[in-house]
């Protein structure tokens, strides 16, 4: 009996304890105990629950993901009428705002006030008895709403019991709060991710997501959805204990209580500190991990909020500042392709002209092919477009229960819209190539990178000159610049003496870039800025480089085999073949002196093959590649026939006896080192 007893004391304090560090980790985001502690404690509750189930209550840890699938949703009414608020589109609706209530209350003139985020989430109504969360129930019209107890439960920065930690405060019998439900949208981009990786449907946006997931049957659905909250009102209490009468000291409150309060709301003195606020927030808003429709602005008061009474379902004693949507509805009239300068296809929208955030936009990036096909976006839907900040519209997705059986489905092209050849779609890519390089609308963005600041450097020659020139017919690939003509250029519109002339000196000019910018230049798909400088470190000129094997520049720190196949796919292909010749014929064939250096070292190793096995006292893995490379041999990683012979060190693995099984020649390092004719101390020809 008295073990049983002190059984139960342990069972009540680990829940406890359990439902504390849960508060830490999920509501203040500063956990005190580790994971596997935390599971630990878990454990033990679950042993002492397995053996004394009647002990088990509702707000017990074990208890937030009831598996009780419901058919339907019960109603519920609501205790108080879950109001809603007035809109203010800019400062001076506040302003008049302000005097209005102020006719009504001349008390508001000294009146503090509150500004919070305007959630874009659900709005919730907790009912806590005893301390004990007994329902979760959505919003509906106000007066009554749905019970969704077993999915708020799944919440877990929703407390079970309260207060969570402060036991000190004295907690009123009934106590109802609300809160708005929300999904960070950090959280929904990583849900998103793994979804598209499992080729699943992807979700629309936070909002939905966090609404869809309050209104499933099935809570452990619910339970593995990373839904939070935020609270910031209480509806009703019972007269037992006093609530405060701010709602600043509400806020505070109901954080003590254990409830999660939003951290970016702000105290303001009077009303020119709030009025003068409200400009921070469109700058706050980009910062938030959580979206928000606009700021709320409250007076602090309660009391005197309360006594303004309100105007149908909206208070008068707070008003909703709304930002700009980030979102709006049209229709999607067709879908237009671009070519980029490696070839990638790229889809965009044409829409139906729709204002954004004061913008009128008429075209928004669709992603890629698959993004269209998993979306299945169709011409004639009405879809979904965002536009924040500085990125570029991009439309979310379809509105399907908006199709009236006029859309059609969108074919993806099978040629590139502007020179007719077929695509290619490459294997673990989600992009499509044209692979024509003499494509116009390729050669345009061809040109202008080959031009560009960061390659050629070629002054004057951006893209409407580009233009100019390839649909003159002047150019057929970047080689054809160098044998550009003033009196080419003096036909095209808008080239007069000495633009033309500036034109020809600045192509001539460009020969004397270095081989990086060449390379940058050539645009090879991987090869960026950087990889361009290191490639032109390896190979002393583009002779060296179109000779790599794959095996040499995947020895090349940072370049993978994907890379390395780029490269090698573009000197294979005969259109770049030609423009090579026509460059290295024009003089644009510049040498690494520094490289070229290094590559005169002897090449005593022309046409071996060689392996390495075990540790070398000179040289690391990479190091002896290095050297072999750079004195005309070839490493290899696996003996066969083909090998010439194998460099054995301490502790060779399997390659050694490979190669006496194939009667492969086996040299000590010493004795390569002696074959290659170095000694073994000259540091400056093994570095
Ligand atoms: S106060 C009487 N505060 O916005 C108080 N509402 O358009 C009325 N919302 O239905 C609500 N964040 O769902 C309030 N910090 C916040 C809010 C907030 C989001 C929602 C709420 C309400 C809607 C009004």
């Amino acid at each position: 009996m008295e073990e049983s007893e002190d059984l139960r004391k342990k069972y009540l304090q680990l829940k406890q304890e359990i439902n504390y560090h849960n508060y830490r980790y999920h509501v203040l985001d500063d956990p005190e105990i580790s994971d596997e502690a935390f599971d630990k404690l878990l454990i033990e509750l679950r042993k002492i629950e397995e053996m004394h189930p009647e002990w088990i209550t509702p707000d017990s840890p074990t208890q937030r993901a009831g598996s009780t699938v419901s058919e339907k949703f019960e109603k519920v009414t609501h205790p108080v009428q879950v109001l809603s608020l007035a809109n203010a589109f800019n400062k001076q609706d506040v302003i008049n705002w302000l005097d209005r209530t102020e006719k009504m209350d001349p008390r508001i003139k000294y009146a503090d006030f509150v500004l919070e985020p305007k959630i874009d989430g659900l709005t919730v109504v907790l009912t806590y008895q005893n301390g004990l969360l007994i329902r979760g129930a959505t919003r509906g019209d106000g007066i009554i709403g749905e019970d969704v107890t077993p999915n708020i439960r799944t919440i877990k920065s929703v407390p079970l019991a309260i207060p969570v930690s402060e036991k000190s405060i004295k907690v009123p019998e009934t106590i109802v709060v609300r809160g708005e439900v929300f999904i960070l949208e950090s959280d929904f981009e990583k849900i998103n991710a793994e979804l598209a990786k499992r080729g699943e449907k992807t979700w629309v946006n936070p909002r939905n997501t966090a609404a869809g997931s309050l209104r499933q049957l099935n809570p452990e659905i619910t339970a593995q959805r990373p839904l939070r909250i935020f609270t910031y009102q209480i509806l009703f209490s019972s007269s037992d204990q006093p609530i405060p009468d701010t709602q600043w000291g509400t806020l505070e409150y109901l954080q003590q209580l254990g409830f999660p309060v939003s951290p970016d709301s702000r105290y303001c003195e009077n009303r020119e500190q709030m009025l003068n606020h409200l400009d921070e927030w469109q700058e706050i808003r980009n910062r938030l991990d959580y979206e928000i429709d606009g700021v709320v602005i409250k007076i602090n008061d309660l009391r005197i909020a309360g006594s303004l009474g309100f105007v149908g379902k909206d208070p008068r004693g707070a008003i909703a500042l709304k930002f700009p949507a980030r979102e709006a509805t049209t229709k999607l009239l067709d879908i237009g392709v671009n070519v980029g300068r490696t070839g990638v296809i790229t889809p965009y929208a044409i829409l139906s002209p729709v204002e954004i955030g004061g913008v009128v936009v008429k075209q928004a990036t669709l992603h890629n092919f698959d993004f269209i096909r998993d979306r299945d976006i169709r011409i004639g839907d009405i879809v979904m477009i965002k536009r924040a900040g500085d990125v570029i519209p991009y439309v979310i997705g379809p509105l399907t229960e908006k199709r009236d059986g006029t859309q059609v489905p969108y074919v993806m092209p099978d040629r590139c819209p502007s020179c007719g050849q077929p695509l290619e779609h490459l294997e673990n890519e989600v992009a499509v190539y044209c692979v024509n390089n003499a494509c116009p609308a390729q050669l345009v963005r061809n040109v202008e990178h080959f031009a560009s600041r960061e390659a050629m450097d070629i002054n004057g020659l951006g893209i409407k000159i580009v233009e100019q020139i390839v649909q003159n017919g002047l150019i057929k690939d970047v080689g054809d610049l160098y044998s550009l003509k003033k009196e080419d250029l003096l036909s095209l519109e808008g080239f007069g003496d000495k633009k033309a002339e500036n034109l020809i000196t600045a192509i001539e000019n460009s020969k004397k870039q270095p081989l990086s910018r060449l390379i940058n230049a050539l645009g090879i798909r991987g090869v960026g800025e950087v990889m361009a400088i290191t490639l032109a470190e390896h190979f002393p000129s583009l002779d060296q480089l179109k000779n790599a094997t794959a095996d040499d520049l995947m020895q090349i720190e940072g370049i993978g085999p994907n890379v390395a196949q780029a490269i090698l796919d573009w000197f294979s292909r005969d259109t770049n073949q030609m423009v090579l010749k026509k460059l290295q014929n024009a003089g644009v064939w510049p040498v690494n002196m520094e490289a070229a250096e290094s590559d005169k070292a002897p090449q005593v190793l022309a046409g071996k093959t060689i392996v390495v096995t075990g540790t070398l006292s000179h040289f690391t893995r990479d190091e002896i590649k290095d050297f072999i490379l750079k004195h005309g041999g070839k490493p290899t990683e696996s003996v066969s026939n083909k090998t010439s012979f194998v460099i054995v060190g301490e502790n060779p693995g399997s390659k050694r006896d490979k190669a006496i099984e194939l009667g492969i020649p086996l040299y000590t390092e010493q004795m390569f080192l002696d074959m290659v004719g170095i000694e073994k101390n000259d540091q400056r020809t093994i570095d």
